[in-house]
């Protein structure tokens, strides 16, 4: 059942006793107020500011290229719309590799300037120490491990990961290491089912998977994906919940049918002049709050 009537955000002590009481945990990508402020009104329980947004949103093969700039806006754009998720937003590529200093200082600033209520980063082992550098200054950490977007070059792609007895045991070490470190939740993507449902049953924080299959404490998809805005984007490990793309094209072909007929706008779209003297649309009172004329009456 959903919760759309909280007013407080989801805490990672709430999200965690979801998995003590076999509660499933949601999580959706949003990256920016519209989107946010539509999924929080649903109900899911997590917003993920994905550095996904470098290839959904900038159009990019990958997310190497996206910045600390980039997620501290767009993590301001979607905690300022949203009351009852948690918000999590990702460390991009390079942003905590290089000392766990560096790391706490990016960290912090997606708290305070992009209001994340915790931040996700990629990696196992190698990145234990950081994650406890970050945790240590009060700054809740989500892991993610198996197919990592950021090693993208290392990984030969984005591959599905831990296909081998050695290579999900790699895997489930890792994901021990991440909890070890402090992480109160972890992302596994790309894994073959059983071995994310095997890594759900070791740990005792929540696993929410991506690509990997249904033994997980909860799901997460990118949310231009459960709505089928790329009509060509169809992985297996996406279910489509809805044909955005070809509604989007549907309703802006009708738009720009109408404008070229002249039908739009008409005469309910149009204001009127006042009675006595002529006023002109730009001259009339603005009571703020929009991004247009602000005179919604038929009038
Ligand atoms: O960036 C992202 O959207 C993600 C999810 C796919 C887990 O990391």
């Amino acid at each position: 059942m959903t919760e759309n009537k909280r007013s407080k955000p989801m805490t990672v002590l709430e999200l965690q006793k979801m998995k003590l009481e076999s509660r499933k945990i949601t999580m959706l990508t949003a990256y920016d107020a519209t989107f946010a402020r539509l999924l929080d009104s649903s109900g899911v329980d997590v917003l993920l500011v994905g550095d996904s947004l470098g290839m959904v949103v900038q159009g990019k093969a990958n997310t190497l290229s996206v910045t600390v700039d980039q997620m501290v806006y767009h993590g301001a754009a979607v905690s300022a719309a949203t009351q009852r998720a948690h918000v999590t937003v990702d460390m991009p590529f390079m942003s905590y590799h290089i000392s766990p200093e560096e790391a706490v200082r990016n960290a912090g600033r997606l708290v305070a300037e992009g209001g994340a209520h915790s931040v996700k980063l990629e990696g196992g082992k190698e990145r234990a120490a950081t994650i406890r550098a970050i945790v240590d200054a009060q700054i809740p950490v989500m892991g993610h491990v198996g197919l990592t977007p950021q090693s993208f070059h290392a990984q030969g792609g984005f591959r599905v990961q831990g296909r081998t007895e050695e290579a999900g045991q790699r895997v489930l070490e890792d994901a021990l290491a991440v909890q070890e470190a402090g992480a109160w939740c972890i992302v596994l993507e790309g894994i073959p089912a059983p071995l994310a449902a095997e890594i759900s049953a070791q740990l005792s924080i929540p696993t929410i998977g991506i690509g990997a299959g249904n033994g997980c404490d909860g799901q997460v998809l990118v949310i231009y994906d459960l709505l089928g805005m790329d009509e060509e984007f169809q992985p297996k490990f996406v279910r489509r919940y809805a044909e955005a793309g070809r509604l989007v094209r549907k309703a802006v072909g009708n738009y720009i049918e109408e404008v070229r007929s002249g039908s739009f706008p008409g005469e309910e779209n149009s204001f009127k002049a006042a009675a006595k003297k002529r006023q002109h649309v730009a001259e009339a009172p603005q009571s703020g709050g929009g991004y247009g004329p602000s005179d919604t009456s038929a009038a």
